[in-house]
């Protein structure tokens, strides 16, 4: 492994001194290289070459919702309070990431904004330079109210889940009431002036596969991108293959309605691939993690609540920087112990079937 490290370093090291800068600057590739590089370490870079700038941290695995898909009917064993990590420490390995070259974080959950301190968080996360973007995946049910004073921290974009445009459905599937706190928060992002306010909608078979054509609708007058979610497999959520609706079935669906919807480009490590109908204000995009997994250009890494750092989301291996942090290590510890975690990254996860098998940690757990 520390050989590896070595190795990557090295390349790093040797790719940096190859061209002078005046080489650089006067050659195409190289006046493309320039614009474009990134200033990440090689500690964020895995063995494919895959560039880790994005980082997500899960505040709190507590929800005030129940989503059938994200946790099972008996709910999870919480972990204990002082086990999870404080905002200090959240803040403290924050910013050695983006240190290290990260340029996007993700406030995720459970649910983020039951965190009394969230607001804090986001306006101390805010003062890092570097740090390009703060985003945050809410249900939405406290945004109404949370959102002035976020954005007023930092918070520069955000994604909220609504499975269904059917209040009835709301609550079966979430198991608690709330469909008109979401929608209210939805407008309340709207006229903050977030753009596009990213709408999260997980595709089931017999539950809202019927509402593909009415979400597509919903984006015609408001400036929103509806991601239809495939339905994932986690620990206790029933997943089954019966039950996911690929991307090519719910694009069928689509077209068939709006045979003249139009492809967007997106950026390469985008997990979203985007459409829009001509006209209409919002956009659609499908995040195809079952059907088409975008592995080749991951760009993410998690931190759960209780502070282990997960490479992949469908991988077991993870690291407690939490306890690497209590006991004392240094920042150039901490970086080795996450290179190397960074190292040990696969090629890709180990596939749909195998993955439904596989003991995960439900996505509460893991955050979003
Ligand atoms: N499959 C797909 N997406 C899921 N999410 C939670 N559980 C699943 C699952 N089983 C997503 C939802 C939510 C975010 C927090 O995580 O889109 O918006
Ligand atoms: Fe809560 Fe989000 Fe999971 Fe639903 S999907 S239970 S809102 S964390």
């Amino acid at each position: 492994m520390f050989i590896q490290q070595v190795d990557r370093i090295t390349i790093h090291i040797l790719s940096s001194c190859l061209f002078s800068l005046q080489e650089l600057q006067s050659s195409g590739r190289g006046r493309f290289l320039l614009e474009h590089a990134a200033p990440l370490s090689a500690f964020l870079t895995d063995s494919f070459g895959r560039q880790h700038n994005y980082l997500r941290i899960s505040l709190t695995e507590k929800c005030n919702l129940r989503c059938q898909y994200c946790m099972p009917e008996e709910g999870v064993q919480l972990t204990p309070k002082s086990d999870l990590l404080t905002t200090q420490e959240i803040i403290t390995l924050a910013k050695l990431f983006v240190k290290e070259g990260v340029e996007k974080i993700r406030l995720t959950g459970g649910e983020p904004l039951i965190r009394p301190d969230v607001v804090d968080i986001v306006g101390q996360l805010c003062k890092l330079e570097g740090l390009k973007t703060i985003a945050v995946t809410t249900n939405g049910m406290n945004l109404t109210k949370l959102l002035p004073r976020l954005k007023e921290a930092g918070l520069n974009a955000i994604n909220i889940s609504l499975d269904t445009l059917v209040p009835a459905k709301f609550e079966f599937i979430a198991r608690r009431k709330g469909f008109h706190k979401v929608m209210e928060g939805i407008h309340k992002a709207i006229e903050l002036g977030y753009r596009p306010v990213k709408v999260n909608c997980v595709v089931m078979r017999g539950f809202n596969e019927d509402e593909l054509l009415g979400f597509v609708d919903f984006t015609k007058d408001l400036p929103l991108d509806v991601r239809f979610i495939e339905y994932m497999p986690f620990n206790g959520n029933k997943w089954n293959f019966k039950k996911m609706v690929s991307y090519r079935e719910m694009l069928d669906t689509v077209k068939q309605q709006w045979p003249e919807l139009e492809k967007l480009s997106c950026e390469t490590s985008s997990t979203a691939k985007s459409y829009k109908v001509p006209h209409f204000q919002g956009q659609i995009s499908f995040i195809t993690s079952m059907s088409e997994h975008f592995c080749g250009s991951c760009n993410r890494l998690r931190i759960t609540a209780d502070g282990n750092l997960k490479v992949c989301l469908f991988g077991n291996s993870e690291v407690s920087l939490r306890d690497h942090l209590r006991s004392g290590a240094s920042e150039e510890e901490l970086v080795q112990v996450i290179g190397a975690a960074v190292g040990r990254k696969k090629k890709q996860h180990a596939g749909m079937f195998n993955i439904s098998q596989m003991k995960n940690r439900p996505m509460i757990l893991i955050g979003g």
